[in-house]
């Protein structure tokens, strides 16, 4: 049965709209727990448009289930991780001008640098995952640069409308599970799942966590955080 890991980064995305001392991402991630959730996924951009410095802190004095911290393989973001210590790092892609993350990393393009990032936070003691297309040669080098997980993008899965089209990506997902286990690496997935369109995913073969952050968040503003994370709790299991 898969984790649930929520990501509370759109909180933060109201609270910075005002630059103001609320929604606390802090607050929301007690709730999250109290709903059921596994783990809290926060994402410390670059630019800092949502999480910031002090969010990663606090919740890593607060949460008491994995905290995973997604970033961008970048000099400074790598010493934060490195002195804060989540429990788990994911790295992804990241672009200024994107309303969120976009495609999956190029691990093939700087296999050089994604392996020495991995190095440095595992050194740190961080288990480290690695964002991708559900692309074979992608997550080949996954293995190579010594990642320990692969979170897969399903983000192509969740644009395409229900039927065929749907079916195919979910297919692609399932040969890219297959290939990230039989290379003894854990399962992940997650981008633009749903409460309708997340239960295919969640019995994929294998797999240990999804991570989960605009629906639900979309969902607690109308019921809730607690109520919004225990009935996607429900489905994923
Ligand atoms: N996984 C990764 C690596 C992400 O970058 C994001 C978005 O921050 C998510 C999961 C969650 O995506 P969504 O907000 O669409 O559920």
């Amino acid at each position: 049965m898969a984790k649930l890991g929520v990501n509370v980064d759109h909180v933060a995305t109201v609270r910075q709209a005002r630059r103001t001392n609320e929604p606390d991402p802090v607050w929301a991630a007690a709730l999250a727990q109290l709903g059921g959730a596994d783990g809290i996924t926060i994402h410390l951009r670059e630019d800092r448009r949502h999480i910031q410095d002090r969010d990663l802190r606090l919740l890593r004095e607060t949460v008491t289930v994995k905290l995973n911290l997604e970033m961008a393989c970048s000099d400074e973001i790598v010493r934060i991780a490195c002195q804060t210590r989540p429990d788990q790092a994911t790295l992804v892609p990241e672009r200024r001008e994107e309303i969120t993350t976009e495609g999956g990393l190029d691990v093939v393009g700087q296999q050089d640098r994604v392996a020495e990032v991995v190095r440095r936070l595992q050194d740190a003691g961080i288990v480290v995952s690695l964002f991708l297309d559900p692309d074979a040669r992608q997550i080949e080098a996954a293995k190579a640069v010594g990642a320990d997980a692969v979170e897969l993008h399903t983000g192509q899965y969740a644009l395409a409308p229900p039927g065929p089209k749907r079916e195919e990506e979910l297919r692609v997902l399932a040969a890219a599970a297959r290939q990230v286990r039989q290379l003894g690496l854990v399962l992940h997935a997650g981008h633009g799942l749903t409460y309708t369109n997340v239960q295919p995913v969640a019995r994929l073969e294998g797999l240990e966590e999804l991570n989960i952050g605009h629906s639900i968040i979309a969902r607690a503003i109308m019921v809730g955080l607690v109520e919004a994370v225990r009935e996607m709790k429900s489905l994923v299991s």
